[in-house]
């Protein structure tokens, strides 16, 4: 990173996440939330691609504005250093690969690209434009999800379970999961909402909480561990979590812990809602078999903070990811459509072209 400014943005409510600015992308690090609200400023593909891996840029929809202002960022460094075209072709390509679960960091670089032989300035406009369509996206997607949720209990002041961090923070400006909750409660229908903390890298605990504090949301942090448990005890209506890519079947990739929120929910005959926008859907992959999961440095796990969890020899597996089978999905809501979630091959491709 180049540089740090604090605080810039967020004194009020979250502001865009990530930008562009001039001729640079500037980013929330969201490394450093809770404790402090950093705006870095990306001014190179390398250090773009480095912001991806280290989650200081993170969240599906906030990768695919990573992906689209980081073709701009491309296209000026390429001017800057004389890229040949295939030095630029291959510094997207980098972009594009920083993270292989979230489809819509690839989409993002995939509705941006074919622009480049325009000009600087018509890629920018374009990636700028694709980042407020997010925003939209989030939005429609959010109400959908509230009115949902509301028919499916109808006059019930709701308490909430989700996992991982779906907010504004995610979303650009407005959430994705986080955002029906958000929906909600300007209803008025949200009594509270249990947050999964998220190891290894507490998203839960140190972002989704921090939005539902700023939000005035109710909220209870649990362990990972303890989500079954509280759904079997009947203290969740029901359960709202994104989604990184989901595939023609319905096979749902989210963050570490999701399949286990599911089983549970499924157990306690709680309704479980995957809410994401339409590019997060991937319909050429027919099922969660197919989706890359990522896998991040064991140190990740074996370690919080720089400070050893374990003994120093002890090898961790890092799946970044899980895959939700689709038969565990009671709806995916998007910024199109809601899908009550029949199982069986291609059910959400079928139902995109119904
Ligand atoms: O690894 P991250 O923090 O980028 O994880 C992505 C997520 O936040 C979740 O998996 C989320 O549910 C999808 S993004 C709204």
């Amino acid at each position: 990173m180049t540089s740090a400014e604090s605080g810039r943005a967020l004194s009020a409510g979250i502001g865009p996440v990530i930008g562009w600015s001039g001729d640079v992308i500037v980013a929330l690090d969201q490394t450093a939330l809770p404790r402090q609200t950093n705006l870095v400023r990306l001014t190179t593909v390398d250090q773009l691609v480095e912001a991806i891996r280290r989650l200081v840029v993170r969240g599906a929809p906030v990768l695919g504005a990573a992906g689209a202002l980081g073709v701009a960022l491309a296209v000026r460094e390429a001017d800057r250093s004389s890229w040949t075209p295939s030095e630029l072709t291959y510094q997207v390509d980098r972009i594009r690969d920083a993270r292989p679960t979230a489809a819509d960091l690839a989409v993002g670089v995939s509705v941006v690209r074919p622009l480049i032989p325009q000009g600087a300035k018509v890629v920018e406009a374009a990636a700028r434009s694709y980042v407020d369509r997010i925003v939209g996206s989030n939005r429609r997607l959010a109400t959908r999800g509230a009115d949902y949720l509301a028919d499916l209990f109808p006059g019930k002041v709701l308490r909430l379970h989700t996992h991982c961090n779906t907010g504004a923070l995610a979303g650009v400006e407005w959430g994705t999961a986080l955002g029906v909750v958000q929906a909600l409660h300007a209803r008025k229908l949200v009594s509270q909402v249990i947050v999964d903390e998220t190891r290894p890298l507490l998203q839960g605990a140190r972002l989704t909480c921090w939005e539902l504090e700023r939000l005035g949301i109710d909220h209870r942090l649990i362990c990972d561990g303890a989500g079954p448990y509280v759904l079997a005890r009947g203290d969740v209506d029901a359960v709202v979590v994104g989604a990184d890519r989901i595939a023609a079947n319905g096979d749902v990739a989210n963050k570490i812990g999701t399949y286990a929120l599911a089983l549970g929910a499924r157990h306690a005959g709680v309704p479980f809602v995957v809410a994401a926008p339409e590019s997060t859907l991937d319909v050429t992959i027919p099922d969660g078999s197919a989706i890359a999961v990522e896998q991040r440095a064991e140190a990740e796990v074996t370690q919080v903070q720089g400070i050893l969890l374990a003994p120093e020899s002890t090898r961790a597996l890092n799946y970044a990811f899980d895959i939700t089978p689709a038969e565990f999905v009671s709806a995916v809501v998007t910024d199109r459509r809601l899908i009550v979630v029949p199982s069986g091959p291609g059910a959400i491709a079928k139902q995109r072209t119904a």
